[in-house]
């Protein structure tokens, strides 16, 4: 393990030197590497393909990115399971398995990182969320080196958000997933524009490719504009503020809860407040998605918070709504 720059080795490319780094490609390297932290006394940071996190100027302790790249299907007649190493890449996952005609991961197409770091934010878009097709997740804990499967229940999934953000932060790392793919169509097409995009009966390629298209012309490319995607989540709030906030803005999108509460469009409340487009140094406001912040280069993480709570009052001051960030605070 050696000093490393992660510059990057994240989609923000905010500056970030870390102590030390380690890419381990198998459970036993993976092992090795949580057990000399240990005896070393090093902090770890687990990383994936860095589209979900702000990472500081300094990382002290181990960055460890767990680089297993195995996975392989378990067919059972119509049905089948994916068993996927987390360090896989998860778009190029979706689109190999739409390919073959597998279908359940297509609307998650297009989808930034590793598949590791998808069950800790409970990836979702277009109507779909990880928590629909995952069986399991196969971790080993920090402290032990002991792998073991989680089942659905245990990974207590919410909208972006899962006990990996709680409970097991910082106790384990994820190995493993098992996802649930399906022979016979099944597609779902209920968000947006989707279905209008697609035939009548489409392929699960059709419609990875569908979502592909509508993400290219709303989400700038990290390739191309640094950024992490969606910068907050869409806040959930109480139906009595939706209703009152609903009479002054007929045209406002809600999304009623099955839980209670409605959920806002964050990138709505942020647009409504002028602010799409808004540049600050280096830091700016996406000019086709306001939920998505943009890195223009010469930034840090603090500069981009600060870009953050100015949104944040912004919008808590028009609709009394306070929005909060969605990539981890590494
Ligand atoms: N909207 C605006 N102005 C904007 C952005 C959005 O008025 O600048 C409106 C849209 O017109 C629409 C509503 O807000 O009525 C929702 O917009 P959109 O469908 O683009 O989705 P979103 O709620 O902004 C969420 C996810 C995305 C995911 C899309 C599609 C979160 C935090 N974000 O965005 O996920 O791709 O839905 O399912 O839930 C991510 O997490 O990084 C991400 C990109």
């Amino acid at each position: 393990m050696a000093k490393a720059d992660l510059s990057r080795a994240n989609t923000l490319k905010l500056p970030c030197i870390a102590d030390f780094a380690a890419r381990p490609t198998t459970l036993s390297a993976l092992r090795e590497v949580i057990a000399e932290c240990r005896t070393r006394g090093l902090s770890i940071t687990l990383l994936g393909g860095g589209s979900n996190v702000l990472l500081p100027e300094r990382l002290p302790g181990a960055a460890v990115v767990p680089a297993l790249t195995q996975w392989w299907i378990e067919r059972d007649g119509e049905r089948a399971t994916a068993y996927v190493g987390a360090g896989v890449n998860w778009q190029s996952l979706v689109m190999t398995l739409a390919e073959r005609g597998w279908w359940g991961l297509e609307n998650l197409a297009l989808i930034p990182g590793a598949c590791g770091a998808a069950p800790v934010q409970n990836i979702g878009a277009y109507g779909v969320e990880l928590s629909d097709v995952i069986e399991g997740v196969q971790v080993m804990a920090l402290d032990t080196g002991r792998v073991r499967w989680l089942d659905i229940a245990e990974c207590a999934f919410g909208y972006r958000d899962s006990v990996f953000k709680r409970a097991q932060a910082g106790r384990v790392v994820i190995t493993q997933l098992a996802l649930r793919l399906a022979r016979h169509a099944t597609p779902r097409l209920g968000y947006g524009d989707l279905a209008a995009r697609v035939s009548a009966d489409p392929t699960p390629l059709d419609v990875a490719r569908a979502v592909c298209a509508i993400r290219r012309e709303k989400l700038p490319d990290p390739a191309t504009l640094a950024n992490a995607g969606s910068f907050f989540k869409n806040p959930i709030v109480a139906r009595e503020l939706a209703d009152r906030l609903a009479a002054r803005y007929p045209g406002m999108p809600r999304f009623p809860q099955s839980q209670g509460g409605d959920k806002l469009a964050a990138g709505w409340l942020i647009d409504q407040c002028g602010l799409k487009g808004e540049r600050q140094g280096a830091f700016g406001v996406h000019e086709r998605q306001a939920l998505v912040l943009v890195h223009f280069g010469g930034g840090t993480r603090e500069g981009l918070l600060a870009f953050a709570r100015h949104i944040i009052e912004a919008v808590e001051e028009r609709f009394g709504v306070t929005l909060e960030p969605e990539p981890r605070l590494l």
